[in-house]
C-alpha cells in the first residue's frame, strides 16, 4: 500500500522518474475523484498520484471533488500527501519559477464541499497551522540536499476563480499578507487535516498576480513555467522521498480526537 500520495496540479501530469506500477481507480462514498490513481516508486517509496484536475485538465477549480480525491488517497492507505501548485506570485520578488512552501492559508472560496462532516457528527479541526510542518521541514531538507532554491514560509491565499484576479484585488491580499493566490488549496488542506493525512504544499510561481507586473495574464505562461519548472520539482521529490520518515513528530494523524463535539 502506498503511504505516500502526490497531488499533481494544472501542468503537472505526471512525475518524471516515476516507476510506474499499476494504475487504480477507487470509488469513494463521496463520488470518483479527478481520474484514476498511477501506483509507483520514486526514491525507493511507494507513491499514490493524481493530477488533480484530471488526465487532459478537464475539470476547473472549483467543479474538482476534493473530497474524493483525499478519501481516494486515504482509501488506499496514504497518510502523508505531497500537493503541487500553480500559483500567481503577489509579492513582487516571487518572480515566475520561484517554488514556496507556504505555512499559511487565507480561505477565500465559496460553494466548495468543504468537510467530510456535514451530516450528524459536529467537528471542528484545529487548523492553526494548516500544513504539516514535518513535511515542510523535509521539504527544506530535500530542496537543500537538491541544490533547488525554495522559500520555505508563505501565505497563499486561495480564490474559487475561475478568472483570474483583479489589480485591485490582488492589492487588497497583499495587505492581508498573501505572499501567493491559486485556486487549490482549499478545502484539500482542510480534508487532509480531517483525513488525519499529514500534507504540505509545493506552489510554483507560474505568473506576476494582476498588476504586479505590466504583462497581461495566461494561460500559456503558466503552462510553460510549469514545465520548465518540472525538473527542479522531480529533483526536490526524489531528494524529499530519499529522507528517512519515522514516527510522525506532527499531531496531524490525532486531529479529531480532540475536535469532535
Ligand atoms: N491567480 C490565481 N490562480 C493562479 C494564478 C493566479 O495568478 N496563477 C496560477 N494559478
Amino acid at each position: 500500500m502506498p503511504e505516500f500520495g502526490i497531488i499533481g496540479g494544472s501542468g503537472l501530469y505526471r512525475i518524471p522518474g516515476l516507476e510506474i506500477l499499476e494504475e487504480m481507480t477507487v470509488s469513494t462514498p463521496y463520488g470518483d475523484p479527478s481520474g484514476s490513481f498511477t501506483i509507483g516508486r520514486l526514491s525507493g517509496k511507494e507513491i499514490a498520484f493524481l493530477p488533480r484536475h484530471g488526465a487532459g485538465h478537464t475539470l476547473q477549480p472549483h467543479k474538482i471533488n476534493y473530497r474524493a480525491n483525499i478519501r481516494g488517497f486515504r482509501q488506499l492507505g496514504v497518510r502523508r500527501l505531497l500537493s503541487v501548485f500553480a500559483t500567481g506570485g503577489i509579492r513582487p520578488d516571487l518572480a515566475p519559477g520561484s517554488i514556496v512552501v507556504p505555512d499559511q492559508i487565507i480561505d477565500s472560496t465559496s460553494g466548495r464541499a468543504s468537510t467530510f462532516f456535514d451530516q450528524d457528527e459536529v467537528v471542528h479541526i484545529d487548523f492553526t497551522e494548516p500544513f504539516c510542518p514535518m513535511l515542510r521541514n523535509f521539504l527544506g531538507r530535500a530542496a537543500k540536499r537538491a541544490k533547488v532554491d525554495l522559500l520555505c514560509k508563505g501565505t497563499y491565499l486561495c480564490v474559487n476563480g475561475p478568472r483570474l484576479e483583479t489589480a485591485a484585488e490582488i492589492r487588497a491580499y497583499a495587505l492581508l499578507g498573501a505572499d501567493i493566490v491559486g485556486m487549490t488549496a482549499m478545502p484539500e488542506a482542510a480534508l487532509a487535516r480531517e483525513a488525519g493525512i499529514c500534507y504540505a504544499g509545493l506552489s510554483v510561481v507560474t505568473n506576476h498576480a494582476a498588476g504586479i507586473s505590466e504583462k497581461k495574464l495566461t494561460v500559456t505562461e503558466v503552462k510553460e513555467v510549469m514545465g520548465s519548472s518540472e525538473e527542479r520539482l522531480s529533483s526536490i521529490l526524489k531528494d524529499f522521498f530519499m529522507l528517512q520518515f519515522k514516527i510522525p513528530a506532527c499531531s496531524c494523524r490525532q486531529t479529531l480526537e480532540t475536535a469532535r463535539m
